[in-house]
């Protein structure tokens, strides 16, 4: 399974890149907006980061745009600053279509905003690169996840789409997991979540047990 950091600050992106090798990044308004910078300066800035890779950057078009063309064509300015952007289009109709358009001209695109399994379909059918089911909204909503997840797995192998599933918006690591254990391509998160997830209370117990048998064995 593949690693998404879901932020925009730069030093948080260097630090999972370098420590635990992520296998790309998502963005989106709030992200860009918390990072402190101008939207085109920070994105080109992670651009940078990723230069020479093959890894995706998702950058998401001005979420107030519901004209298609409109869409597809902030979507191709963007894609023309760096080889790694992944166009974030949200699930609308008019998002649908700029998806579709987008992959006629060999424009990779991130469906966004996916809370159903019907949803994932059209963003597949339309050509999607990836496709981004919103687990975390959903279940903090008090909705069912793993069954969603489940679905959109299943569609996407029973028809050969090649779109990538990015399961978004996780919150923890049983999440995470879940998700893997439902074939999920990918997961992004936020660095806390990630952090909290490569950890573990007993881990640090028996680290500490072995220090103490440690300090009480000679080395040589
Ligand atoms: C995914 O691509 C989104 O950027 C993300 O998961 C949204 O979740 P958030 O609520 O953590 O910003």
């Amino acid at each position: 399974m593949k690693f998404f950091l879901d932020s925009a600050k730069t030093d948080e992106i260097e630090y999972a890149l370098d420590m635990w090798d992520i296998d790309g990044v998502t963005t989106n308004p709030r992200h860009v907006l918390v990072s402190g910078k101008p939207f085109l300066k920070v994105i080109s800035e992670i651009g940078e980061i990723f230069a020479g890779t093959d890894k995706p950057i998702s950058v998401e078009v001005n979420p107030h745009l519901d004209d298609w063309t409109e869409m597809v064509k902030e979507g191709k300015k963007l894609a023309a600053m760096s080889p790694n952007f992944v166009i974030k289009l949200p699930a609308t109709e008019p998002g649908f279509k700029a998806v579709y358009e987008l992959a006629a001209d060999d424009i990779k695109s991130n469906l966004t905003l996916a809370f159903s399994p019907a949803q994932a379909l059209q963003a597949m059918r339309m050509g999607a690169s990836y496709v981004s089911p919103f687990i975390g909204w959903k279940e903090a909503n008090g909705e069912e996840i793993t069954h969603f997840v489940d679905e959109v797995t299943a569609i996407r192998n029973n028809y050969g789409f090649e779109t990538e599933i990015i399961v978004a918006a996780a919150r923890n690591a049983r999440q995470i997991v879940n998700s893997a254990v439902s074939g999920a391509d990918i997961v992004t998160a936020g660095m806390p979540v990630f952090k909290d997830a490569f950890d573990h209370p007993y881990t640090d117990v028996g680290l500490g047990k072995f220090q103490g048998f440690w300090d009480e064995t000679p080395y040589e």
